[in-house]
């Protein structure tokens, strides 16, 4: 009861910090730690991932509330390929399932959710690839929010299939090489049509400290804020979602601070009406 109250207590501290400060445009999840989580409460494996999908549910719900527009989520990787085939199953159960109610929930449609597979989802099993087909055909039109959802997804892959696309392009003499930039590049990824895709925070759960080729290219350009924390992913709470945005606000004020500083140095050193810096300097300072 004194735990409940005082986490509460903390939540609301911790919400009305964050709500000072900007958020971030678009935050991305690797839900690690279904399986140990499973264990370590003596339950069969299949059921924490189960469990691991309502926090997913939660998750999107804090984002909406917070105002976080687009959110990509890690639910299969490209690795995850050479597990048992029955786990395999069972994931890929959970996940149809999960689409399944996105597409029917009033929550989708209120909120305009764009709902997108990235991934080689070629390679899902053809109930899954339904789900999928179905969900982002329904939500095609909508431009509030946007969920991706990484499945048969691995950020090597991606990179290579942009650049397949690419040549294929240059050698029909649809695209000029010397024409290719990063712009280009980021609308040949799986995110292409999304505007935007870069992402601005990185949240991992389970304890490891690593990214497992997950959206390499989105992540480097924005120079993304990573959150580590140890909570098993069924038992991520609001509490750890908080703390990863304050993080994020962290990162985006030191940044804030270098810019001004060579803002500052660029006006002492009688540069600072020079209007292409000083508008690179407050789009920065904006992101
Ligand atoms: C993440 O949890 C979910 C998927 C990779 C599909 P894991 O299944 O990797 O669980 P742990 O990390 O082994 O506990
Ligand atoms: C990362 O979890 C991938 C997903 C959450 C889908 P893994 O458990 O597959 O990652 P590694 O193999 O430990 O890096
Ligand atoms: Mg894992």
């Amino acid at each position: 009861m004194f735990r409940e109250m005082l986490y509460q207590g903390y939540e609301r501290l911790l919400t009305g910090e964050i709500t000072k400060h900007g958020v971030p445009r678009h935050i991305a999840v690797i839900m690690d730690g279904n399986r140990r989580y499973a264990d370590r409460v003596r339950i069969v494996r299949y059921y924490g991932h189960v469990y691991g999908a309502r926090t997913t549910e939660q998750f999107l719900e804090w984002c909406w509330e917070l105002g976080i527009k687009q959110t990509t989520i890690y639910a299969f990787s490209t690795e995850n390929f050479s597990r048992s085939e029955t786990e395999r199953d069972k994931i890929f159960e959970v996940i149809a399932k999960k689409l399944d109610e996105l597409a029917d929930d009033p929550r989708t449609h209120e909120r305009r959710m764009r709902v997108l597979a990235i991934g080689e989802t070629h390679l899902l099993p053809a109930y899954l690839q339904d789900a999928i087909k179905r969900v982002e055909d329904i939500t095609r039109d909508y431009d509030g929010l946007c969920l991706n959802v990484a499945v048969a997804y691995g950020g090597q892959r991606e990179i290579l299939d942009a650049v397949q696309d690419m040549a294929r392009k240059v050698r029909a003499g649809k695209l000029r090489a010397c024409d290719i930039d990063e712009s280009v590049v980021s609308r040949h990824l799986y995110t292409n049509g999304v505007a935007d895709s870069d992402v601005d925070l990185i949240v991992r759960t389970g304890g490891d400290i690593r990214t497992s080729n997950f959206l390499p290219w989105q992540a480097s350009g924005s120079e993304c804020a990573a959150y580590f924390c140890a909570p098993f992913w069924p038992e991520f709470r609001k509490i750890d979602f908080l703390r990863a945005i304050r993080v994020y606000q962290v990162r985006a004020h030191e940044r804030e601070c270098a810019t001004r500083r060579t803002l500052n140095l660029l006006a002492a050193c009688g540069y600072a009406e020079i209007e292409g810096v000083v508008g690179q300097v407050k789009r920065a300072i904006c992101r």
